[in-house]
Parts: C-alpha cells; structure tokens; sequence
C-alpha cells in the first residue's frame, strides 16, 4: 500500500514529534489505554522501538542485496550483473559506439573514463533504456533490456538507478520529503520507519541539516548527496553517477568523492561511476572502461589500465595527472 498522500501533514510540516500533526504517535496511543505508564517512558520506549525498526529494515534491504562478489577482474566466473556486447549507436551519420563490449560484476564498481563526447553518457542512458542501441546486446541481471518495452524498462530502472548531475529532484517538495518518496512509492512501511529511514539516511550522505529545506536553496554538492540519498532510497541493486564530482568546488568534490567510496564499502552496491577525474577513478574503481573515438579502447582491471601502454590511454593518463589539482 503506498502512503504517500495520506500521511503527510498540512503543507508536508511534521508535528511535533517530527510526524505528521493528524497522526497520533505509538506513544500516545498507548498511553491512551494505559494511563498509568508515564508518557515520557512510552516515549522513549517507541522511539528505541522505531530505531531497531529502522535498522532491521536497512539491515534487510542489505541482506536482500546479492552478496558482494570476489574483487575479480573481468574474467570471473558467473553471469556479470550488467552486461554489454557490441554494442553500437549512430547519431545521423555520426557513430558514437562502435561494438563496445564490458561486464560489471555484483559488487563491483566500474568506472567509465574518457574525453568529452566520446558516449560515456549516452552509454548510461541505454542501460536505462532511454536511448536504443542500433545494435547489440545489453543485459541487466541476466535479462535482453534492448527488446523491453516501457513497462519492463521502468522496473528494470527501479534495480538501476541513476544519480542525476542536477539530481534531479522534486521541486516543490522539502529534501526530507524527497528521500521518503521512493520510501512511500514501495509501500509497506509505516510513517514512523519512513522517517527513521529519513534520518539514517540523511546521515549516511552528510545532509542531516538539509532535510526541512527545499531543493532549490541547496548548493550542487549538497543536491547531489541529497540525490544519492534518495537513490538509495529506493533500495537499488546498482547505481549510475554521471559526473557525480564536477560542477562543485574541489572540496565539495572531494565530499561527494569519499561519500561515494564509503559507500561502496559500506553497502557492497554495484555501481557505474562516468568521471574525468582519474584520481577520483583510482579510488573506486575495481574495473575501467575507457572510451575513445567510439571504441571501447581498453576494458580491464584499474591496474591493468594503469599500466597500459596503449598511446590513447597514456595520453589520457599523463594529461589528467598534469590538468587536475590534487586535493
Ligand atoms: N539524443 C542525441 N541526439 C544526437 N546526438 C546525441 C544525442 N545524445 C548524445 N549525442 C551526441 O553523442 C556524443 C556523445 O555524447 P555523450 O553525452 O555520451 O558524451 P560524454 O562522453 O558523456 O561527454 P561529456 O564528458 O562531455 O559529458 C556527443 O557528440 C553528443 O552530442
Ligand atoms: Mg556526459
């Protein structure tokens, strides 16, 4: 049952103990039949009760999620979690992938490098099955995506999800609000976990103080850790950040850099990381592809691509190391 309508007060403001004000907490309704319990202690007691809540729910959604795979390179064993296989698209007369082929495994983290225009980005958005491929393969968990029609695309895109440059939030709705939709869309759970769930997530991103504010008062940074909370909201199997550390300053980049990283240390998610940023790449990445004149020009281990001699890769290497400050 989603909740989302019924539950939010007047104008979307809690009441006073962070709900809803026409919703009667646990507590009260308790003290409501057994009056002689001081409320304070029911309070308190709800309030531990939701806490444990929340954790079991998060625990869970983690212990839903696939193990984390062994820190293997391309060629290990079992189906990769997402794959692609020749994969080709042409803008008019422009080719912009030309049979590009490479594997994520589940758990794993692989990072989409090269120059501008070379399709990084275009290459999200057919694994989400916003964009058709004029040719190849492309599969989410073992399943064809290409020949999906809108319907199966929008549950494939509830598994994946996407972390929006912009993030891509709701407007109208406070930051707080924002994270708990996807909460409410899955249904079947109560207002009090929804807004525990809130907080720990808040938390995890660092936007604890963000979460009565509305999208267009926070800076870039702050929205894309917001964004990030909200993906993972709703309980993805894999992530997709498109540049998730540019447009920001380079400390708010640094943030959202070691957000990430903690975040896949701390969740296991599969994750697509497009980035410039090669130092940001070395952080995360257990695989790389690297994009270059339509061509996937190198698909490996984070090791393998550092040692590469291949002149493309090395030129990418030697400018990024030259063009980008260390923080
Ligand atoms: N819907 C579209 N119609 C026509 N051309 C497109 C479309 N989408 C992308 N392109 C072109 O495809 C090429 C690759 O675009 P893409 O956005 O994937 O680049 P990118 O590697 O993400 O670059 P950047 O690092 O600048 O974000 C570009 O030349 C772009 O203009
Ligand atoms: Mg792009």
């Amino acid at each position: 049952m989603s909740r989302h309508k019924d539950n939010e007060g007047q104008n979307g403001q809690a009441g006073a103990h962070g709900r809803p004000q026409h919703e009667q907490s646990l507590a009260e309704e308790l003290t409501d039949l057994q009056t002689d319990i001081p409320v304070t202690d029911l309070e308190a007691a709800a309030e531990t009760a939701n806490a444990l809540i929340a954790e079991a729910v998060f625990a869970a959604a983690a212990e839903n999620r696939p193990a984390r795979a062994d820190q293997g390179g391309p060629d290990q064993a079992g189906e990769p979690y997402i794959q692609f296989r020749d994969v080709t698209i042409s803008f008019g007369e422009r080719k912009i992938l030309d049979r590009v082929s490479f594997h994520v495994g589940r758990g794993q983290t692989l990072c989409i490098l090269g120059r501008s225009g070379v399709g990084k980005s275009v290459s999200l958005r057919i694994l989400l099955g916003f964009l058709k491929a004029d040719s190849g393969s492309v599969r989410v968990d073992g399943e064809e995506i290409t020949t999906m029609g809108e319907r199966e695309l929008q549950g494939v895109r509830k598994r994946v999800t996407m972390v929006f440059q912009n993030g891509a939030l709701f407007d109208s709705l406070t930051v707080g609000e924002n994270i708990a939709f996807p909460l409410r869309e899955q249904g079947g759970l109560a207002e009090d976990q929804i807004q525990q769930l809130v907080t720990r997530l808040l938390e995890l991103v660092g936007a604890s103080d963000t979460r009565e504010r509305l999208p267009s008062s926070l800076s870039t940074g702050q929205r894309r850790c917001v964004a990030i909370a909200r993906a993972l909201a709703a309980q993805p199997e894999a992530i997709l950040y498109d540049e998730p550390t540019t447009m920001v300053d380079p400390i708010m980049g640094h943030m959202v850099a070691d957000l990430i990283q903690r975040l896949k240390h701390q969740l296991g998610l599969t994750s697509i990381v497009v980035t410039h940023d090669m130092r940001f790449a070395a952080r995360l990445a257990d695989l790389v592809l690297f994009l270059d004149a339509g061509e996937a020009r190198f698909f490996g281990t984070l090791e393998e691509f550092q040692r590469c001699p291949d002149g493309a890769v090395q030129r990418f290497l030697t400018l990024d190391s030259y063009v980008i400050p260390q923080v």
